[in-house]
């Protein structure tokens, strides 16, 4: 990557998010040489007393790197550990930010062969760190570690806040401290192969373009489903709730791109605006559009109220007020600690008219979008069953990847969106006012789970989740196909 010296900042450095997510993304990326050793230094920051070697050790176990790869003759880790340094510091200390700032500079002089201010050098900040200190980690960083010599970019993660108006005040404060472009909400599900396929696939395809539409399709589910439940996150999760931890973001994201219309080119601000366009056109959630459900044992966590009525489980039916989709739901549902784990938006068909087959059909076409695991498209559709008889059968038009692409390694969603970030590509992060329609869409339904108006139900875990959220969605216009089951195609 072409641009000055890169310096990347993980704040939080020690914490869940970093070890998982940020540093084994910086070191995919490093694998494939978009980090170049010579030019890029990253560096950790967090309150913890620790040596650059004691942060190095933390992170080492998350590391995947193929047995003994090298690079220059050394060993691919070690030379990427070697890159990372640690700063601690509160993240209201001043003083700890001018030590950062300092870190930073000394490395980024010497690479620039002195401290020659005609070159220019890059600083990303990524803020893997609890919502709480946003503002006052963004206040110190704009005070003390801006970059006079190129650009300064901020990542941040959800929760961008709880409601409308927390989510409001945060983005007033980190607005008044950085610009829009400096800014990237990361929303991982944005990262995700078959989520950026989306957009191809609906507008680059001739087939696709006649169809897409309440005259052919009957409803749309978008469904996210974990066989594990919180499990040492109920403190966090308690909070905040299956319905801001999955919906709001990850789900209502796809949407966007399941729903707007065509942006007028690919430039990430037309693509935006559409997004937005259709989130402004979804109507008011009603009560009898949504089941919420709480698996049992959930409040067995010591850190979870025993009076808690946050959800674990929710399907919300989503409905939009537009010409092309007035009258088709959108059932969003996502689920802990069900009987799999998988994402897939499966797009269902309506009825063929006049259908002279109907007496020997199982189902619907179905045109499903697997994220995962194993990442997929199928078309379901009725064929003649083989053989002597006239009779039908479902089957399937399938491009699975994994024998498609056999050769391909499908990169992380987090070490795309690091990419796109030092590209300054925004067209996968979420825009502030993207973020305010999808938090007036939620914030009406959350504020009467939270007065208990509507209350959890419970399900046992490693099940489907309560049945009245199959009977919504049954209600709703989904109609279940029975005796069909797709399996991801074997691996030779
Ligand atoms: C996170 C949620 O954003 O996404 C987690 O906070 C969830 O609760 C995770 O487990 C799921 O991500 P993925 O990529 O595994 O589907």
């Amino acid at each position: 990557i072409q641009g000055g010296f890169l310096t990347v900042v993980v704040l939080g450095a020690s914490g869940d998010l970093a070890k998982k997510k940020t540093f084994p993304a910086l070191f995919n990326l490093f694998k494939q040489g978009f980090l170049p050793s010579d030019s890029v230094q990253i560096i950790g920051y967090a309150r913890s007393k620790l040596s650059n070697d004691d942060l190095r050790q933390k992170i080492v176990g998350y590391l995947k790197a193929e047995k003994n790869a090298l690079q220059d003759g050394e060993s691919v880790t070690k030379k990427f550990l070697n890159l990372i340094s640690y700063v601690s510091g509160a993240y209201d200390s001043k003083e700890g930010f001018v030590q950062l700032d300092k870190a930073i500079q000394s490395v980024e002089s010497v690479e620039n062969e002195g401290p020659d201010s005609s070159r220019s050098t890059r600083r990303l900040f990524y803020l893997a760190l609890p919502p709480s200190v946003y503002p006052q980690v963004s206040k110190m960083v704009h005070e003390n570690c801006m970059n006079k010599h190129g650009w300064t970019r901020v990542i941040v993660e959800k929760p961008f806040g709880k409601d409308l108006s927390s989510a409001e005040e945060l983005s007033k404060q980190l607005g008044e401290l950085f610009t829009e472009d400096q800014l990237y909400r990361i929303d991982h599900y944005l990262g995700k192969e078959i989520v950026q396929n989306l957009l191809v696939m609906r507008f680059a395809n001739r087939f696709f373009i006649p169809i897409w539409n309440r005259d052919n399709i009957s409803n749309v589910q978008i469904v996210f489903r974990e066989n594990f439940g919180t499990e040492g996150r109920g403190g966090y999760f308690d909070e905040y709730g299956i319905i801001r931890d999955i919906i709001q973001n990850h789900l209502l994201q796809v949407l966007c791109l399941v729903a707007m219309e065509k942006p007028v080119s690919v430039n990430p601000e037309d693509i935006r605006d559409e997004k937005v366009k259709v989130l402004k056109a979804v109507e008011p959630i009603r009560d009898e559009d949504v089941v919420i459900g709480q698996y049992e044992g959930y409040k067995d966590d010591p850190t979870v109220p025993d009076d808690s009525n946050t959800p674990t489980f929710a399907t919300v039916v989503l409905r939009i007020n537009n010409e092309r989709w007035d009258g088709v739901p959108f059932i969003i549902k996502a689920g802990k600690a069900l009987d799999g784990r998988k994402a897939e938006i499966r797009v269902q068909f309506k009825d063929v008219p006049g259908d002279i087959f109907k007496c020997n059909k199982k189902g619907r076409n179905e045109f499903v979008m697997r994220l995962q695991p194993s990442e997929a498209m199928y078309m379901k559709l009725t064929v003649k069953q083989p053989g002597l008889e006239m009779g039908g059968t479902q089957s399937e038009l399938d491009l699975s990847y994994g024998e498609r692409y056999k050769d391909v390694v499908i990169p992380e969603a987090y070490e795309r969106l690091l990419l796109d970030t030092i590209r300054g590509d925004q067209q996968h992060f979420v825009r502030r006012d993207e973020l305010k329609v999808a938090w007036e869409i939620f914030t009406p339904l959350l504020h009467r789970i939270e007065c208990g108006k509507i209350k959890c139900l419970t399900y046992p875990q490693g099940s489907r989740g309560p049945p009245e959220a199959d009977a919504l969605a049954q209600r709703a216009g989904y109609n279940r196909t029975y005796g069909y089951v797709w399996k991801p195609p074997t691996l030779q």
